[in-house]
């Protein structure tokens, strides 16, 4: 019997995927908010401007960085911590535009995370080079509390490991708009992104922006 092109599955499935236990990637979740998202990024790294901040060890990130909402991810020869105010400029890091905050919430319900509410979005900035490696996120002050990672511009590769730094790495490609949480089980399981690759985005050029949402305090 011959099948019919209009009830083909689409190219890209929106199916929510699981990771791991705990962990949801969440195709083209972020989509629809794209160009609201990159327009209120441009306007926050007016206040507040990428950086390339230093590791406790003195190294600088390839991945430049800042930070919207009541408390921003920062690192330097101190450590890692969240701070109120940019150290920058002293002044508070930008608000946190409610459709960030309201796109997090329903991305972590999405993964069955409900009553998200992120007070931090760090803002992560790749060029073609960049990579993080692998990590866990355990500054915050609440693990029952999950992360929101939204990807927007050029795809990247997402490395998702375990509890070990030594433990297998699965590989997960991120796209425009594509949306991972994780939280409980996979909490504090140790993830990164591998060295991006030169591409042109429509709406990004040779960029992919990361936006991260946490709760820290
Ligand atoms: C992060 O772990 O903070 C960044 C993840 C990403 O850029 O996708
Ligand atoms: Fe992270």
């Amino acid at each position: 019997m011959q099948t019919l092109a209009l009830f083909d599955e689409p190219e890209v499935s929106r199916e929510p995927k699981q990771i791991v236990d705990g962990a949801m990637l969440l195709p083209g979740f972020a989509l629809g908010l794209d160009r609201e998202l990159i327009t209120a990024v441009e306007r926050i790294i007016t206040a507040a401007p990428f950086r390339h901040l230093q590791t406790p060890g003195g190294q600088t990130m390839s991945v430049a960085m800042s930070n919207c909402g009541a408390y921003g991810w920062v690192s330097d020869r101190r450590g890692y911590r969240y701070e109120a105010c940019d150290p920058l400029s002293g002044q508070p890091w930008p608000e946190m535009p409610a459709s960030f905050a309201t796109l997090a919430g329903a991305a972590a319900a999405a993964a069955g995370f409900d009553d998200f509410a992120p007070d931090a979005c760090l803002i992560n900035r790749y060029l073609p080079g960049a990579k993080m490696s692998l990590h866990q996120d355990r500054d915050e002050r609440d693990f029952a509390e999950p992360i929101v990672s939204v990807s927007l511009g050029l795809p990247a590769v997402f490395q998702f490991g375990g509890l070990s730094r030594k433990d297998v790495v699965q590989c997960v490609p991120l796209m425009h708009g594509d949306v991972v949480v994780w939280g409980g089980a996979a909490r504090l399981r140790f993830h990164g992104v591998l060295t991006l690759k030169a591409g042109q985005h429509a709406l990004l050029g040779e960029r992919r922006i990361n936006l991260t949402f946490r709760r820290a305090r």
